[in-house]
């Protein structure tokens, strides 16, 4: 069966690749135009473009130069809880055919297994251009914990593994009627704060959301994946400020770095002082996360438990942490990141950050 859909995939992006060669490939087969200079070679207004060859080594040589290349061990092979869905490449492509456990119920009602290769896989080009991944970019649509996002575009394709994993209002619910025994924690979530949905909430509070960034058309894609010169998108999938002009200067006209009107500055403030706040109401020393877990490491070094951490102070806690690790300190979408921190701050203290 595996050996049937990785020929199948193959197939498939060879053909959707050489599908992609943009004149290039017809060098010399195509009637005479009547500006090709007397040797036969294209006169130099004819486009320049890569082979489906140059493409495909191109994009090759990027993409096995991003941390997208490897799978981690223990992780990726943990297919009896859905983290092979996101962590191995194969794992991924066939997460809509079968059914994974999840981690609070190991096993789940999967009787798929054998599907499953004796070897992990990174994130490769099968992950993203057969199965899931290829439906997902097609269709700009992905239901994630928290919201269904149905206007992603290509960038529907990253959104699913980079949503942080958690359905944040079911949590929030959880903990304020005294019913959680553990703390949750975002796990990574760009996507979560991008669309402006996926932040851990007070029903009662307003949040903002600056639906420019939003609202972009293929959203992660957009700016992570910028066009090069030589017109196929980039596979190296971290900014790289050579593009900002691409990625933010068609609205931010003259941007020379990410920090724009030192909004990143402000943000590390606010979140300095938002973990002073929560040090100051619950006695902990240091916040982090372990263990799949989030952790109020107390005075003695021993982590709190719920009881001795109030429904403020975990929402605190919760959002400092999803701001801090979601990977731009909130310029997926600065008003949503400034909303997270100053609400839970309020609620925290009383007070306006
Ligand atoms: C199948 C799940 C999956 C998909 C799909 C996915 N990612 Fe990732 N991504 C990961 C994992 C896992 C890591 C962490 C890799 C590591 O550190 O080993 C990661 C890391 C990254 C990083 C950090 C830098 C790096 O290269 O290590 C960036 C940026 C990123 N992804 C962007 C994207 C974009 C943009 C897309 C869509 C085009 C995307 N990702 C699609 C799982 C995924
Ligand atoms: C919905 C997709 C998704 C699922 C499911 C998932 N992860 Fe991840 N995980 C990610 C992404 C994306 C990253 C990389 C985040 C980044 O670098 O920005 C990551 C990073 C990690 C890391 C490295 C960062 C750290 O926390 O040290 C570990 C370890 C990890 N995941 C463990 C797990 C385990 C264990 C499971 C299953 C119980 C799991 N993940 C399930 C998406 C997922
Ligand atoms: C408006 C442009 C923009 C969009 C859209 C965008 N990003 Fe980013 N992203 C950034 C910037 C800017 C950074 C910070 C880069 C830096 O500091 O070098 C970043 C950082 C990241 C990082 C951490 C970088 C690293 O190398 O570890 C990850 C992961 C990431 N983004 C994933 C995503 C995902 C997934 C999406 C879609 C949900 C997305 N981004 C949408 C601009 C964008
Ligand atoms: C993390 C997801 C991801 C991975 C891994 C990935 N791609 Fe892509 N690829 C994309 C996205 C997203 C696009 C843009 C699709 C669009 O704009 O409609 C794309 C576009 C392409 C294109 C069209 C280029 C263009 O702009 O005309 C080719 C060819 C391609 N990928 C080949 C590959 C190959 C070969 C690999 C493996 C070495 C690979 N991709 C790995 C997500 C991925
Ligand atoms: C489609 C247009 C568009 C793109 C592309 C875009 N932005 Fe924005 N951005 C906006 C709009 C609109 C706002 C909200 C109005 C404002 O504050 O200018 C905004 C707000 C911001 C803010 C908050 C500014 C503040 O002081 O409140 C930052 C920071 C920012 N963008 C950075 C970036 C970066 C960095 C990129 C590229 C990685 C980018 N933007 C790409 C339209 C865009």
């Amino acid at each position: 069966m595996r050996k049937f859909i990785l020929i199948a995939s193959m197939l498939v992006i060879v053909l959707s690749i050489v599908g992609c060669g943009n004149g290039a490939t017809d060098n010399g087969t195509e009637a005479p135009t009547g500006n090709e200079t007397a040797n036969g070679n294209e006169a130099p207004d004819e486009p320049a473009g890569l082979s489906p060859l140059e493409m495909t080594n191109v994009i090759t040589t990027e993409w096995s130069n991003s941390g997208k290349q490897f799978a981690m061990a223990g992780v990726a092979d943990r297919p009896a809880t859905d983290c092979a869905s996101c962590h191995d490449g194969f794992g991924f492509s066939v997460k809509n055919e079968i059914d994974f456990g999840t981690q609070w119920n190991p096993g789940g009602a999967n009787d798929d297994m054998d599907m499953f290769p004796e070897h992990i896989v990174g994130i490769d080009c099968q992950a993203c251009h057969t199965g899931a991944g290829a439906e997902y970019m097609a269709s700009g649509t992905v239901d994630l914990p928290y919201a269904t996002i149905d206007n992603a575009g290509a960038g529907a394709s990253c959104m699913f593994c980079h949503s942080g994993r958690r359905n944040t209002p079911a949590v929030f619910e959880e903990y304020a009627a005294g019913d959680a025994t553990r703390f949750s924690y975002p796990h990574y979530g760009p996507a979560a704060v991008m669309t402006g949905l996926g932040g851990m909430e007070y029903p009662d509070m307003e949040y903002k959301s600056t639906g420019a960034h939003a609202n972009l058309q293929d959203s992660c894609v957009s700016c992570h994946m910028p066009e090069t010169e030589d017109g196929y998108k980039d596979h190296s999938f971290t900014m790289d400020l050579a593009y900002i002009d691409q990625a933010c200067g068609t609205c931010h006209v003259g941007i020379e770095d990410y920090n724009l009107n030192g909004f990143v500055d402000e943000i590390q403030a606010m979140l300095d002082t938002l973990k002073e706040a929560i040090f100051a109401e619950t006695g902990a020393v240091d916040l982090y996360s372990s263990r799949g877990q989030l952790v109020f490491e107390g005075p003695d070094g021993e982590p709190l438990s719920t009881d001795e951490v109030s429904l403020e102070a975990f929402v605190a806690g919760y959002s400092y942490y999803e701001v801090k690790y979601e990977g731009s300190y909130g310029i997926h979408n600065p008003a949503y990141a400034r909303s997270l921190l100053q609400n839970s701050y309020k609620a925290l203290t009383g007070e306006d950050m």
